[in-house]
């Protein structure tokens, strides 16, 4: 299994048996794509119902990037950007700027980063991958403007065109239009499948392959992850057995946010993109867990104070490496004027481990904070497509038993209109 579901770390005890058919039904309508919303449950099948076409056309035209260009910016924000992100640094870590180096743009105004992120591409040979479904997020349209215009003046209208590369809704939207007229190579956010469901597509596998990572195992990650939850019974379950501690804690705990951790630095975007995942899906009808997270053992010198002892109004959700990728050791020291050398010798990973244990038994059995622990069996491209799948199906699940329909987004709307009327924008 390459996530079980641990409940050994939970304060209170769950009836699983007492939401095994309301588990089958909502399973039922998410595998017959029945439930609402059901227009976008492209993604429950996607891992084996991908364009084989184009990801093809995404590893030749990944390969060429990686052999003509120093960086490769992603343009986008939202569903548009988080996955990419979150995979990028899951696999190739946070130091250490890889070939081409990966840069994100248009998630957010700030004119500070984004004259930053222009000077440092001023003497750069750069590509640019532009991800909208609508096309028209403020955003991003500000940011892809900007860059357009760069290259465009520096390179040359021909050779700007070769650099850009599109994905976008396949059949609408402005930024298809412009990707039509000017030729670029495009890729294709399916009908059915909502932003945030959609790093396996090539909004997601674009910017990974790019990055060096191989973009098939994370869709046979994914397929592994569905076959392993084709079976709904929550004793077998693991990603079922997770939505429903998950709801168990909402409804019967009364409990408001789920803190979610890992005690992986390069991890940091898996918890910004699972936050949009379930935050977005689950947060409506003003019901819903708020989703957070934090990285330990960084942030227990931060926020582990609340959490073993302010409010109790959170559990914890675990996702812990069963296997750490490196092995160091605490190196001998002669003067041992810092007391370590009783680790000498000891892998960084196993002090880690006892972190890990410490800290759990310090929140549950002191604090008294429920905690759910991920185990996850490794990191690598087949595992995190495990994972983001494991992370879609769990919220699918968790948001149909909360009785909200996953797939839309209303709320995120009222920000913007309130922005473009007060820009100016004409219709607001
Ligand atoms: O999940 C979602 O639907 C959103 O987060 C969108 O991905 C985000 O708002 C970006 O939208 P677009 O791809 O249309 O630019």
């Amino acid at each position: 299994m390459i996530i079980k579901t641990s409940t050994k770390h939970l304060v209170d005890q769950i009836d699983f048996a007492a939401y095994q058919e309301k588990v089958n039904e909502v399973h039922k309508s998410i595998i017959e794509k029945t439930g609402e919303g059901n227009d976008f449950l492209g993604w429950v099948n996607h891992p084996f119902d991908y364009d084989k076409a184009e990801l093809e056309e995404i590893k030749k035209w990944a390969k060429y990037v990686r052999e003509n260009y120093e960086v490769l910016i992603v343009c986008g924000i939202g569903g548009s950007y988080l996955g990419a992100r979150a995979a990028i640094e899951a696999i190739n870590g946070v130091v250490g700027k890889g070939k081409p180096e990966i840069i994100f743009m248009g998630q957010t105004f700030d004119p500070t980063y984004t004259k930053q992120c222009l000077d440092y591409l001023a003497d750069k040979k750069f590509a640019i991958n532009v991800i909208s479904e609508s096309g028209t997020t403020t955003e991003t349209s500000v940011a892809f403007r900007l860059l357009k215009e760069m290259i465009e003046k520096r390179d040359g209208v021909e050779m700007a065109r070769k650099s850009i590369f599109a994905t976008t809704d396949a059949n609408k939207g402005a930024l298809l239009t412009l990707a039509k007229q000017e030729g670029y190579v495009r890729f294709v956010l399916p009908d059915d499948i909502g932003g945030r469901y959609s790093v396996q597509t090539a909004v997601g596998l674009f910017p990974i392959a790019v990055a060096g990572i191989d973009p098939e195992a994370i869709l046979l990650g994914s397929q592994k992850a569905f076959e392993d939850s084709t079976n709904p019974d929550l004793a077998v379950n693991e990603c079922y057995k997770y939505a429903v501690i998950r709801h168990d804690m909402y409804t019967k705990h009364k409990l408001a946010a789920e803190m979610f951790i890992t005690y992986v630095p390069s991890f940091v975007q898996i918890g910004e993109w699972f936050k949009q995942l379930f935050g977005e899906s689950e947060g409506k009808d003003k019901k819903g867990l708020l989703p957070d997270s934090a990285t330990f053992s960084t942030d227990l010198h931060s926020l582990g104070q609340f959490i073993q002892d302010g409010t109790p109004c959170f559990f914890e959700t675990t996702l812990y490496l069963n296997n750490h990728r490196d092995e160091i050791k605490v190196p001998h020291d002669n003067d041992n004027l810092d007391g370590l050398n009783y680790l000498e010798g000891v892998t960084i990973g196993s002090i880690q481990d006892k972190a890990f244990e410490g800290t759990i038994a310090a929140h549950t059995e002191v604090g008294g904070i429920n905690n759910v622990v991920l185990e996850l069996e490794g990191m690598n491209a087949f595992n995190l497509g495990y994972l983001f799948y494991f992370f879609e199906r769990a919220c699918a699940m968790s948001a149909y038993l909360n009785g909200v329909n996953p797939f839309n987004q209303p709320g995120v709307e009222v920000y913007k209109k309130n922005m473009f009327h007060l820009l100016g924008k004409p219709g607001f």
